[in-house]
């Protein structure tokens, strides 16, 4: 049975529709693979996750992870929606400003900062998330250096267990981010900040992790980033003006997993908010969070050229399409699904078990296995969704292949936002070394 998240419809042609454009057209026109993100989509989702937190508190900031999609254009729709950014890189943090997000609502983390990044981080005014001692230091230095102050905040390790592929698991205490919380180290890192005099501590930070389906984690993070809040206010009589979240809230990749909803998260979150600041008489916060995946993810999808179909005796069926794990690493990399369909025959019944692959030389590159589909034709469209988030961010140029091409698209209109790579553009930075000319 097809199945199709709600902001997709199908034509009288049996073709599937994204943005009000039918997606042969798509395809025919810009060419496979393509990437297609829908920005009434995206629009949407940003505003449902900013109102389930904003109907229950007044101080809310919604930071776009940049790394799920760092697209300028993706970037400029959510920006234009009133997001923040937070960003993990040089060239991210270069992005949000470019998409004229403005730097006081832009948080920078991340375990690994340079030199440069930092002074382009605090010369901004940015908020940066410092993960350790070391970083502390460096960043005092060169607050100093620039004759700035810095506006800081911990990232800080809750320890929360999260029910998610361990590579996106990040909340617990052995993973290589933040501060201990338990042995006191998060404490401590806020008592030698109070001394610095170049840096202004204003914030603590966590991200549990990625794809989190399930409330409970974001409640436990909660619940240890208040009582941690309220420890620093009265051992140290630090008021922390923004509390950080991270990013996590996931999507139904599948068709039986379920939803969760932000309001759902809003309300156990910010209850627990409402009850530190009552009870310990804090003073109220902005609440930071840094969703990726909930906003981009499902607003957009990969069109894929079928190239061949190759059927054995007692075998699986195998079809080929012009994408693989160079243009889609997740299912590769984290075994994830992304549901499947072909394009130009969705009123057909999906009754035959296909498994779908990509061009390159690796038994790896695969973008579904058993897939059910419609009977499979050279030339026919396949559709991968729900890779709006972590898709192109994370494509590779494997076996020099260009990475593809997006359009954005929006009610009967589509433009490139980020055109095809090209044979120059892979060969581009090579060069040959002078003993081999
Ligand atoms: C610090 C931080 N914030 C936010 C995010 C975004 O997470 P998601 O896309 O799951 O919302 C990530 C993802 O890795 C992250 O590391």
């Amino acid at each position: 049975m097809l199945m199709l998240k709600s902001h997709f419809k199908t034509n009288n042609r049996g073709h599937l529709v994204i943005g009000g454009i039918d997606a042969v057209e798509l395809a025919d026109k810009f060419g496979t693979p393509l990437y297609v993100v829908d920005e009434q989509r995206v629009r949407e989702k940003y505003r449902n996750f900013h109102k389930a937190f904003s109907d229950r508190w007044s101080n809310v900031l919604v930071c776009y992870a940049l790394k799920a999609n760092s697209n300028l254009a993706v970037v400029r729709v959510l920006q234009s929606e009133g997001a923040g950014a937070d960003v993990s890189s040089e060239n991210e943090l270069r992005i949000a400003i470019d998409a004229g997000i403005p730097g006081e609502n832009i948080v920078f983390n991340g375990n690994h900062k340079t030199q440069r990044e930092m002074e382009l981080a605090i010369t901004n005014g940015v908020l940066i998330n410092v993960d350790n001692f070391q970083e502390l230091e460096a960043v005092d230095k060169i607050a100093s250096q620039l004759g700035k102050r810095a506006r800081i905040g911990f990232r800080v390790n809750p320890d929360v267990k999260t029910p998610t592929h361990p590579y996106i698991a990040t909340g617990l205490r052995e993973s290589k981010f933040g501060f201990d919380v338990a042995s006191g180290q998060a404490l401590k890192a806020y008592q030698l900040a109070a001394k610095m005099k170049n840096v202004e501590v204003v914030g603590i930070h966590a991200h549990i992790g990625s794809q989190l389906l399930d409330i409970a984690p974001f409640e436990e993070e909660a619940e240890k980033l208040m009582a941690l809040v309220a420890e620093i206010k009265e051992r140290l009589n630090i008021s922390i003006l923004f509390v950080d979240f991270g990013g996590g809230i996931g999507v139904p990749y599948k068709p039986e997993d379920r939803e969760l909803q932000p309001w759902m998260v809003g309300e156990r979150v910010v209850k627990v908010v409402k009850r530190f600041v009552g009870e310990k008489d804090l003073s109220e916060p902005m609440l930071i969070f840094e969703p990726g995946r909930y906003l981009v993810a499902d607003a957009g999808v990969l069109l894929a050229r079928v190239g061949y179909v190759k059927e054995r005796p007692n075998g699986p069926i195998w079809i080929s399409v012009d994408a693989g794990m160079n243009a889609l690493i997740r299912p590769a990399l984290y075994g994830a699904y992304h549901h499947i369909e072909l394009a130009n025959k969705v009123n057909q019944k999906n009754d035959v078990s296909i498994n779908v692959a990509g061009p390159l030389c690796e038994s790896g590159d695969f973008l579904g296995k058993e897939r059910k589909l419609p009977k499979a034709e050279q030339g026919d469209l396949a559709v991968i969704f729900d890779v709006g988030a972590y898709g192109l961010a994370m494509s590779s140029q494997h076996t020099a292949q260009p990475r593809p091409a997006m359009v954005l698209v929006n009610s009967g209109e589509a433009e490139v936002i980020r055109r095809r790579e090209t044979f120059e553009d892979l060969t581009r930075l090579d060069r040959i070394p002078g003993w081999l000319k």
